[in-house]
Formats: structure tokens, sequence, C-alpha cells
């Protein structure tokens, strides 16, 4: 009867989503969620449609027919964040380990395959001993899909990778393919070569989380831009970061009402920043009183914190913070650094978020390390990304804009769109000292006495060329304003590029200096 094919019908479905009892419990003594609860957590409650539950793998050989479980070992769907649509799969460890068979991977391509023809988010919950053994080639197979569709995807619908757990060999590049990568501590693993294989070749021996831990991707390789201390800090996270980035790259990030900024003036900015150029000071206390709520979404926390990346809100509208910082290496540009900015710049460019600069820059960090390390590579990156970007750019000198890293940090032949400067900076080729030295240096030579002869010259040095107004009268400063009408010109700027369209030459793509 009808009855009975329905109560079966339940009754396999049930079975389904309770999992294996052992490996559930396994999870949860691991401080893991299962893939259901994760996705639970991910998106807005009952809004879950699960595509190719009942998907099971066909191998043969190696006892492979003995057990057949469905979903081969990933979760798969769409739901929204916030009413708004995203695709998932989440890998689930407690079925081959979360490995990647051939019919896993078909349903991963089948939800990335949905994500581009509809526009949509993707985000992979990943918790997997990679390649599924038993299946061979075919599992490697199964991961060239996804690296290639990855890379079709790749400035069209934001992609973002979060290893809940192990995510080892090949599948690494699921991560490094995303725009954004969460990591869990304790928990996450990432590695292309584990410690044992290391060790066999290297002799070294190491722990999963000394070679690919949360810590290590998030501190030393950047390969993670955030890193959380449990699941669910992690995947509240994802969704505030959803909530700030467009569907896709044809449409805009959504946006908030707009709260009045472009007449909100802000005494505090006018003591964060000391006169003097080589104190130290944070560069988010600036932030923190330009955005919206003082609130913003930082990447990269603790990798070449020199320089800042961030998602915020002025005045509703979706921006993306770039900022040297000098709390940390005086806020010189160096080979991290500069991989940080140029690829969260070329991110926003590549999905309609204005980009907002502020520059205090001494220049690009000297040294034997620094330039073996092929800084002038990496300086191009950044450089490259703000030349091609075609967002609105609003970039504000707060105090030093230095030679050639001034000309990096968005700078007005660069392209920016509109140059601010507060009134107390230093804009110039180099410091007064070093530039009085180069350019007097046999006059200071001869002279009866050097020392006020350098003094005299500094001073006039400083008080010809380093002002803003030199700057501003060349053009290359649009406006000189006081530090508390920062946000307000920030908001009334963006308010005025906001229809900005710009066309890029044909070509295939450039030749970025990778
Ligand atoms: N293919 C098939 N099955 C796999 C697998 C893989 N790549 N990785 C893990 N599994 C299975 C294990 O056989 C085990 O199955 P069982 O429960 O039936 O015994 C289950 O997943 C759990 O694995 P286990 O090793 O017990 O978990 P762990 O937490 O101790 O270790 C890993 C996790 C990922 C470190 C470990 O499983 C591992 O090293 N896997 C192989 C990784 C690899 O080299 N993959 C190929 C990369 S291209």
């Amino acid at each position: 009867t009808m009855r009975a094919l329905r109560d079966r019908h339940h009754e396999l479905r049930e079975d389904i989503l309770a999992g294996r009892a052992d490996g559930v419990a396994r999870q949860h003594r691991l401080g893991k969620r299962t893939a259901r609860e994760r996705i639970d957590a991910l998106l807005d409650e009952g809004s879950f449609i699960e595509l190719d539950m009942y998907r099971r793998h066909q191998a043969h050989g190696l006892r492979m027919e003995e057990n057949r479980p469905h979903t081969d070992g990933v979760v798969t769907g769409s739901g929204t964040i916030d009413g708004r649509r995203v695709f998932v799969y989440a890998q689930d460890f407690t079925i081959f380990g979360g490995s990647l068979g051939a019919a896993h991977a078909s349903k991963i391509h089948k939800v990335m395959d949905l994500a581009i023809s509809t526009g949509s988010p993707l985000i992979g919950l990943i918790d997997s001993g990679g390649a599924r053994i038993q299946e061979g080639v075919v599992s490697l197979s199964g991961y060239g899909g996804i690296f290639q569709r990855s890379v079709q995807a790749s400035g069209v619908i934001p992609q973002i990778s979060v290893v809940l757990g192990p995510c080892a060999g090949g599948a690494a590049y699921t991560v490094a393919l995303a725009d954004f990568a969460f990591m869990v501590r304790d928990t996450a693993q990432l590695y292309l070569t584990g410690p044992d294989v290391v060790e066999a070749v290297s002799g070294q021996r190491v722990t999963h989380a000394e070679l690919g831990g949360a810590d290590v991707h998030g501190r030393r390789s950047g390969v993670a831009t955030f890193v959380h201390d449990d699941e669910d800090a992690c995947l509240a996270d994802v969704r505030y970061l959803v909530s700030m980035l467009p569907a896709n790259n044809l449409e805009y990030p959504p946006r908030s009402p707009e709260c009045d900024a472009t007449t909100d003036l802000r005494p505090r900015l006018a003591d964060i920043v000391p006169v003097e150029p080589n104190r130290p000071y944070d560069m988010r206390a600036v932030v923190a009183e330009l955005v919206d709520d003082g609130e913003y979404l930082e990447m990269h926390e603790n990798w070449a914190q020199n320089v800042i990346c961030l998602l915020a809100r002025i005045d509703g509208e979706v921006v993306g913070v770039v900022g040297n910082q000098p709390m940390v290496l005086a806020g010189v540009l160096d080979v991290d650094a500069a991989q940080k900015a140029a690829r969260f710049v070329r991110f926003c460019d590549a999905f309609s978020i204005p980009i907002v600069t502020l520059i205090d820059v001494p220049g690009f960090l000297p040294g034997v390390d620094q330039e073996h390390s092929g800084i002038i590579r990496h300086g191009a990156k950044l450089l490259y990304a703000y030349c091609e970007a075609t967002v609105p750019r609003i970039h504000v000198i707060v105090r030093k804009a230095y030679g050639g890293a001034y000309i990096v940090m968005d700078s007005r032949t660069i392209g920016t769109d509109l140059s601010l400067a507060w009134p107390t900076n230093e804009i110039a080729v180099m410091g007064a000292e070093g530039a009085v030295n180069v350019i007097f240096r046999k006059e200071l030579a001869a002279a009866a006495d050097p020392a006020r002869l350098r003094a005299e010259l500094v001073e006039e040095y400083a008080e010809q060329l380093m002002h803003p107004h030199y700057a501003a009268e060349r053009g290359l400063v649009d406006d000189v304003i006081d530090p508390v009408q920062t946000r307000a010109a920030v908001a009334r700027g963006l308010a005025m590029l906001r229809n900005k369209r710009k066309p890029t030459p044909q070509r295939k793509h450039g030749n970025v200096p990778l």
C-alpha cells in the first residue's frame, strides 16, 4: 500500500539523516559538529534544500561493494543566509573519512555548477582525508573537476572554503583557490604532504598542528584568511562575511540604510595620529571612526600585520579598506604585506566593492632578505592590482607618503579617483634628513658648520616640498581636509563615485606578476 511505501521512504530518510551513531559520537568527542549540524548552523533555519541524498558510490574491488553508505560522505545543496541564496557542500568525516570518490566529487561538481549558473556564493565545509584511496585515479580526477570549476568561477561568484578537520594533499587547493579560507584551531589541518611524508623525506619530525594547523596558516603562510577558536564562532563569521558580499560579479554588495555619514564629524580623529613621524599608533583606531558603527571584518588579522585589509560599511555602502599599520614595522610594505593587500584589492575590484586606502607609509622594508625574496616582484602585485582596479577608489593620506611605496598605495597617477590628505603629513620622495644628505652632500662636506646648514636645509625642504598643499597645487591631492571631516568626506566621495564605469581593454587577460 501507499502507506507502507511512505513509511519505508521515511524510515530510510531518517536513517540517512541520523548518520552513524559511532561516527557522530567521534565527531562530537573531537569538538567537531557533524556535516548536517554545520549546515544548520550556517544557513537560515529551515532553508536547506538537499540534493543527492541517496547518492552512493559505484566502485568495485577492495571490498567496496560491501560498504555503500548513502550521501557518499558529503552533504550538498542550497539554502539562504539572511535570506540570500548560497550553495553549500559539507564533507562528512564519518563516512570513509570524508574522502572524495567519484560520486562524492560529482555531487560537489553539481552544486558548483548550480552556484555558477544561478550566480550565488559557494561555501565548502571541508573535513576530509582527501582523495579516496580505494577509488584511485578517479578520485584525483574528481579534484581536477573541482579546481577547474573553481577557477572558472573566480571573480564571478564569491567562493569560501571552511576547514573544519583534515584537508590534505591536492585537496588543499580547494582552499587556496577560494577567495576566503576559514580555519578552526585544534581541529583544522591543512597541508600538501603530511607529517609522515615530511619525516620520510627530510627526517624532520613535526606534528599535524605545527605543519598545517590554523595558527600556522593564520600567522606564517597566509593561507588562512580567518582563524577561529571553535566552529560556532567560525560559521557565524562566515555568515557575517556573506552579508557584505554581492551574490556575483554582476550585482552590488547589499546596502544598509544610509546613516548621515556625509555630515558626521569625528573629533577623535584629530587625536589618534601623532604628528611626530616616528610615533606608532593603531590604524584600526582610525578605521573604527570612519566606518559605520565602528564595525569591520579584518582579513589576515595575524599575518603581514604591517598592512590591514578589512571589509566594512560607510553610510551603508560596503567598502574594502586597505591601510598601512604604523604599529607594526612602522607600516612599511614588505613581501607578505604586498601579497596580502594585492589579493584583497583584486577581490574588491572583481566584486564591485569600492576601495578606501589609508596611507601612512614610510617606504618598502629595506633589507637583503626582502630584496632576495623578490620584493620587487611582490610589490608589483599590489601596484598591478591598484592600476587595474575599476571600482571607486578613494585614498586618505593621514601622515607619511614616501617614495615608491606612496606610488603603489593607490596614488593619484595610478588611478585613484579621489585623493584626500590631512594637513599634518609628509608627502615626498624621501624624508627630509635623507633628502638633504643626498642633494646637498657636497655643500655639507664643505660647510664650516655642517650641523647648522643641515638643520636649515631640512627645514627648508620640509616646508617647501613635503606639505600636502605642494601636492594639491599640482593636482596630485584633490583636497586637504581637517581629520575630523574624514568620515564625511569619504562618504561624500563614495556617493560621488557610485556610478563609476571604466571599460577595460580587450585582451585575454593581463600578465599580473605572480
Ligand atoms: N581514502 C579512504 N579512506 C580514508 C581516507 C582516504 N583518503 N582517509 C581516511 N579514510 C578513512 C580511514 O580509513 C578510516 O576508515 P574507518 O573508520 O573505516 O577505519 C576513517 O576514514 C577515519 O580515518 P582515521 O585515519 O581513523 O582518522 P584520523 O582522524 O586518525 O586521521 C587523517 C585522519 C586524514 C590524518 C588520516 O585518515 C589520513 O592520513 N588519511 C589519508 C590522507 C591521504 O594521504 N589522502 C590522500 C591525499 S591526495
